[in-house]
């Protein structure tokens, strides 16, 4: 037996012996990122990152393959000798590679991977996978397969794409002092008063009990068209909110622009009488979010310009560099009215502004995105403010129509004179039912107004993407199957 004192020294010895190799594992076999391995200056360094297959080819004495792992566009070139071939190392199969990262002698990048060992984690075999090598397959193509496609080029870009809007538009909101909400995704009322309801009851059959009030929720219960009435509620105790989630409308449209679930940016701004305060917040929202992803996302941004919709990044800078154009709807009519094109829907005064009319009015003012204020009384929702002091009924409604898109965001001032909303609501037989919005106004009320914008839309109109299909992970619109 070793004396105590020389025990504690081989102990502490062999502890030290086992972190330096600890430390020698994690500073010698770091896993990476591959957006981190791309723009890494540690040309030497041992490395290790996982990801999917994007490219393999087979040389005499070399094997090149290119990883990706959705961190960034680009993908991290391996180089490896050819026997490290494996025949499972194919397009989209799923591999953990380590080597060295080198200067990489070609100009197509800074750094390469020269591998000293290849796992194929999970095979993909090319003849089943519906994406080839190679091949730039069509959007609509794409859409077929709505669980493989974000492993294309294109829809990766995209969701990270939408992932740094949503966290801009978080920032926007935060820095510019409003609380977010979270605005429930069940609710009684039907704040658009559109009729476009899914209506949300148990599964299970109801049992006797259930049958003197057949619903949950003791009142029909349905998924929210909006989030709007809910924020002003809170706007009775905070000047500014916002909420950002999932919406629902049951549209049976199989257009372009529509959705069954989609996704709604919405603000609310009390002690305001002007739609000019709610146009600043949604013009500088846009702003800055769209100079955000142009600097943080510029790669993914120009595959969507480059290859999608060539064109579109003049249309988006042009955007950026002059200021939105406003009109009210009675000089939108004017503008329609003497215009030489024959449009299908009816331009009198009164008629809802259609996709054909949207087009055109922002093409004619420049097609910059065009405010349009001050629309018919009667085309509005209950809770819009009524503009008595004007020669016309209209309403203190504003909509934002964009280039290649039309409208991108909606909004009002809300009524908050209690005896006029009362009237509305009364006849509209819906004054027992909004009691409690009623009650906003008797106590503590202030003037305010808000805004939607249709997050979807927002992402087709700086991208130049023509189907909102293509802008969500997995869309849901009339007659679509679900994953
Ligand atoms: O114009 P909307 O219906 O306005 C409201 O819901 C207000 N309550 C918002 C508010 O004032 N807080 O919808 C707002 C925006 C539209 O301009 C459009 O961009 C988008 O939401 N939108 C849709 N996007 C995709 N699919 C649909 N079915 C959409 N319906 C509306
Ligand atoms: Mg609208």
């Amino acid at each position: 037996m070793l004396p105590a004192k020389v025990r504690a020294s081989v102990c502490g010895a062999s502890r030290r012996i086992l972190n330096s190799f600890r430390f020698y594992c994690q500073k010698t076999t770091r896993k990476q990122r591959i957006c981190e391995a791309i723009s890494s200056v540690e040309v030497g360094a041992h490395i290790t990152v996982q990801g999917w297959v994007r490219s393999v080819r087979l040389q005499k004495d070399n094997l090149f393959l290119h990883v990706n792992d959705g961190s960034s566009l680009q993908s991290l070139q391996i180089v490896a000798s050819s026997d490290l071939n494996d025949r499972l190392l194919t397009f989209g199969s799923a591999v953990e590679v380590s080597g060295n990262l080198v200067k990489s002698p070609s100009r197509k990048q800074d750094v390469e991977l020269q591998a000293d060992q290849i796992h194929v984690v999970g095979e993909c075999n090319p003849v089943d996978f519906p994406f080839k090598i190679k091949e730039r397959h069509s959007l609509e193509y794409l859409r077929q397969f709505p669980h493989l496609r974000c492993r294309t080029n294109v829809f990766s870009s995209l969701l990270r794409i939408r992932s740094e809007a949503t966290a801009a538009i978080q920032s926007y909101f935060k820095e510019n002092g409003f609380i977010q909400i979270h605005t429930p995704v069940i609710s009684s009322n039907d704040c658009e008063g559109a009729g476009e309801l899914f209506q949300v009851e148990p599964s299970g059959q109801g049992t006797d009990q259930d049958k003197e009030n057949p619903h949950f929720f003791s009142v029909p219960a349905y998924l929210t068209v909006s989030g709007q009435l809910h924020l002003e509620v809170m706007s009775g105790a905070f000047p500014r909110v916002y909420t950002f989630g999932p919406t629902f409308r049951a549209e049976n449209s199989q257009s372009r622009r529509h959705l069954a679930e989609f996704y709604m940016v919405e603000a609310e701004i009390s002690f305001t009488k002007s739609l000019a305060d709610l146009m600043k917040v949604m013009e500088d929202m846009f702003r800055s979010t769209t100079e955000h992803l142009l600097a943080h996302c510029a790669d993914d941004v120009e595959l969507f310009h480059k290859h999608v919709a060539p064109g579109q990044r003049d249309i988006v800078d042009l955007m950026l560099k002059k200021k939105f154009n406003v009109i009210t709807y009675s000089e939108a009519i004017d503008i329609l009215n003497h215009s030489s094109q024959t449009f299908s829907f009816n331009t009198d005064w009164g008629c809802d502004l259609q996709t054909e009319h949207e087009k055109y009015l922002v093409k004619h003012c420049g097609s910059l995105p065009l405010f349009v204020t001050d629309y018919p009384y009667e085309l509005k929702p209950f809770y819009a403010r009524d503009n008595q002091d004007h020669p016309e009924h209209t309403a203190a409604a504003v909509d934002l129509l964009v280039p290649g898109v039309g409208e991108l965001c909606g909004g009002s001032l809300r009524e908050d004179r209690l005896e006029l909303l009362r009237t509305r609501l009364a006849q509209a037989g819906l004054e027992e039912t909004y009691r409690w919005y009623l009650d906003l106004r008797r106590f503590g009320s202030v003037a305010h107004g808000g805004f939607g914008m249709g997050f979807e839309r927002y992402l087709q109109c700086v991208l130049g993407v023509d189907n909102i299909k293509d802008v969500i992970p997995f869309p849901r619109f009339s007659h679509s199957c679900l994953l």
